[in-house]
């Protein structure tokens, strides 16, 4: 089996995930890189090995059960085991985004990636994760996630634009990793939620105000911590966020 670390970045081909990856590379991690489209992984896994990154493609539909097997199976068969799990694959589910407008398969979409996609990957890398010594999961959750953000100001626009589809999978997805930490909580298995702030990416038309790099952080920080570092928490890299 591999010394080196061995981590999964889903959705790695771009954006956030990308840098995701190639932070944790620039660590001497060995790095799958997770996407569905062959052109585009093979694309960003030569760049990172451009790089220095020791990058390896894992073909990744997030939404696709026998795909996510067959990811977990590649894994397995080429590196025995696991150790850090992120999962950055998200979708917007499009536009509109009001709720009286909405389309119940844009919502179908959004909450298919965003939150079954990642109980869909966790529960296959499980067996390989708890084979690691130092096990982590990561979910790219978002702020917008937050109720307690949401709710805070009478400015319906305080926290992001109304989103109807995108954002209550955020508040899902933060709902069933508090479940994981619960019960993985007498495991050596730490599992948190990271909010990258607003990061210019095709996700929001690059209207946002940090780089993907800068975005990156906060899952890189959450994927690195200690053996005594938290589990089930929801942070930004000013710390902690209200749920
Ligand atoms: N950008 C922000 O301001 C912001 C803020 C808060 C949270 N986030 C979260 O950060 C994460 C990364 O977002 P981003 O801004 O980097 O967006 P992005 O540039 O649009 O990248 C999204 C990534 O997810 C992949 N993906 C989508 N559906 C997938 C599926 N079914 N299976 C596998 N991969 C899939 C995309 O692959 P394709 O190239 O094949 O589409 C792409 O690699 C998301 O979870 C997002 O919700 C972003």
């Amino acid at each position: 089996m591999s010394e080196k670390t061995i981590a999964l970045v889903t959705g790695a081909n771009k954006g956030i995930g990308y840098e995701i990856a190639a932070g944790l590379g620039a660590r001497g991690w060995k790095v799958g890189v997770g996407a569905r489209d062959d052109g585009r992984r093979e694309a960003a896994v030569e760049k990172l090995r451009a790089n220095g990154v020791d990058a390896f493609g894992v073909p990744l539909d997030v939404t696709d059960d026998a795909g996510v097997a067959a990811a977990a199976r590649l894994i397995e068969e080429e590196h025995g085991r696991l150790d850090v799990l992120v999962n950055n694959a998200g979708v917007t589910g499009g536009m509109p985004q009001n709720p009286t407008e909405v389309s119940i398969d844009q919502m179908r979409v959004a909450v298919e990636t965003n939150v079954f996609g990642v109980v869909r990957v966790i529960n296959a890398m499980l067996p390989l994760l708890r084979r690691s010594a130092s096990p982590r999961i990561v979910n790219m959750s978002s702020g917008v996630g937050s109720l307690a953000r949401q709710t805070a100001s009478d400015d319906p626009l305080a926290v992001g634009p109304i989103s109807g589809a995108y954002s209550p999978t955020k508040t899902y997805l933060n709902a069933v990793t508090i479940q994981y930490a619960k019960e993985l909580r007498d495991t050596n298995i730490l599992i948190n939620l990271g909010c990258p702030g607003f990061v210019a990416t095709d996700l929001n038309g690059f209207r946002g105000v940090r780089t993907p790099e800068e975005g990156a952080r906060i899952a890189i920080s959450l994927a690195t911590l200690p053996d005594d570092g938290p589990t089930g928490g929801y942070f930004e890299d000013a710390g902690l966020i209200p749920w």
